[in-house]
């Protein structure tokens, strides 16, 4: 056989492509629009969907907005305004910075994105998948609004693997919560068709979201929050023992990004280990924050995954902030029981034992372990039973 030519792609193809690594569901869509929205300092978005998503997605945000002059540059593939060196990807705070996300979205739907910064004109731009893309002036409050419409209607092999509605508002739900508890000062709003499905107010912490959004059904939450040699550990655990809903996982965050990640998942299920747990797997909400050299944040296009710079380290620090906290539970649960309830925010039961406080003795230990071997320390010991710290 005649060797085939080797030719370039043109570029409409290469879009199509790359979309595919961006753009997988509905769900999908609605995580790049509201990181950006996030990444514009929006203080409240407002997400509605149609027909689960496929037919149409809108995210309203009150963000910087982007001038009109720039609303091409927005859609062109790799242009972005958060990230111009490749050195400072290693300190990168934005959510996104790989500037394909719109170009990706408009390889697959029909795109239509009004914006108003500031200062500076306000305009619409409109594309969609083979259209080029027309810009008009507009007018509207500060913000941006994103509208797309017709998911994969020119990819048929894509909209194949689309799920019923139900299922596919469902990824978007979920996907939108877990964004929201990484916020909590966020107003954030979803409504499907006419039914709203998240109203949240701004909270004090991501904890008092959580409560919020999953109600009563985790059962009391312990709260942590240690800092470590630059690595700050935070969140809330559902006490051993708790009835878990079975569709309770575990929610992931490192530096501001939901991830997943065996290690972390690892970490927990091994601070459970000595627990008899009624649930097959722990519940925790987990926050992790970490120098941002000790992460690498661009392994995955829909960033979902992150690779860290000493596993071993990150492992054992966070195994022993957990189990330190879990121990010390345990012990107050022992001594004294149950601290009668007081009402805590929204009328709830208080959190049982605020932990994070008697934990020093025990991540001291730790923190001379890792200091002695900074690539693989070892859990502290002491963590199984830290010696009695003053009881706050
Ligand atoms: N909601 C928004 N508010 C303000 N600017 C936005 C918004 N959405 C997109 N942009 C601008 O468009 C650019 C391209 O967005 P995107 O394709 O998602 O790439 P990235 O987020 O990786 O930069 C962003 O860098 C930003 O400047
Ligand atoms: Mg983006």
């Amino acid at each position: 056989m005649a060797a085939p030519r080797i030719q370039v792609l043109p570029d409409a193809v290469i879009d199509r492509i790359a979309a595919g690594e961006v753009v997988e569901r509905p769900a999908s869509v609605v995580k790049e629009l509201v990181e950006n929205a996030l990444d514009a300092g929006a203080r409240r978005i407002d997400v509605h969907l149609e027909g689960g998503g496929v037919r149409r997605i809108r995210v309203v945000d009150d963000g910087c907005g982007i001038p009109r002059e720039e609303l091409p540059l927005a859609f062109a593939r790799h242009a972005t305004s958060k990230l111009s060196r490749f050195e400072e990807l290693e300190g990168i705070a934005t959510l996104g910075f790989r500037g394909e996300a719109l170009a990706s979205i408009a390889a697959v739907a029909r795109v239509r994105l009004a914006s108003q910064p500031e200062a500076g004109e306000g305009g619409i731009a409109e594309v969609g998948p083979g259209e080029p893309l027309t810009v008009r002036p507009h007018g509207r409050p500060r913000g941006t609004e994103v509208e797309v419409a017709d998911l994969f209607a020119r990819v048929p092999a894509r909209r194949k693997f689309l799920k019923s509605e139900r299922t596919e508002l469902h990824h978007a739900v979920e996907l939108l919560t877990r964004l929201a508890l990484a916020r909590p000062e966020l107003r954030l709003t979803l409504t499907h068709g006419r039914r709203r499905l998240l109203d949240l107010p701004p909270h004090a912490t991501p904890a008092e979201r959580l409560r919020a959004v999953k109600g009563e059904r985790l059962g009391p939450l312990l709260e942590f929050r240690e800092g470590v040699d630059g690595l700050v550990v935070s969140g809330a655990l559902a006490l051993p023992g708790t009835d878990l809903p079975r569709s309770a996982r575990s929610l992931l965050y490192v530096n501001g990004r939901a991830v997943r990640d065996r290690l972390l998942s690892h970490a927990i299920a091994q601070a459970h280990e000595t627990l008899v747990m009624r649930h097959r797997e722990p519940f925790c909400l987990l926050f992790l924050e970490l120098p941002p050299g000790e992460v690498d944040v661009n392994v995955h296009p829909a960033k979902a995954e992150v690779r860290f710079r000493r596993p071993g380290w990150v492992h054992s620090a966070v195994a022993a902030v957990l189990r330190t906290c879990l121990a010390e539970w345990g012990r107050e649960a022992e001594g004294e029981a149950v601290r009668p309830a007081a009402p805590g925010p929204a009328g709830r039961r208080e959190a049982l034992p605020r932990a994070a406080r008697s934990y020093r003795p025990a991540l001291e230990a730790w923190r001379a372990a890792a200091a002695a071997e900074p690539a693989a320390a070892a859990p502290p010991a002491a963590a199984e039973a830290p010696p009695p710290g003053p009881r706050p």
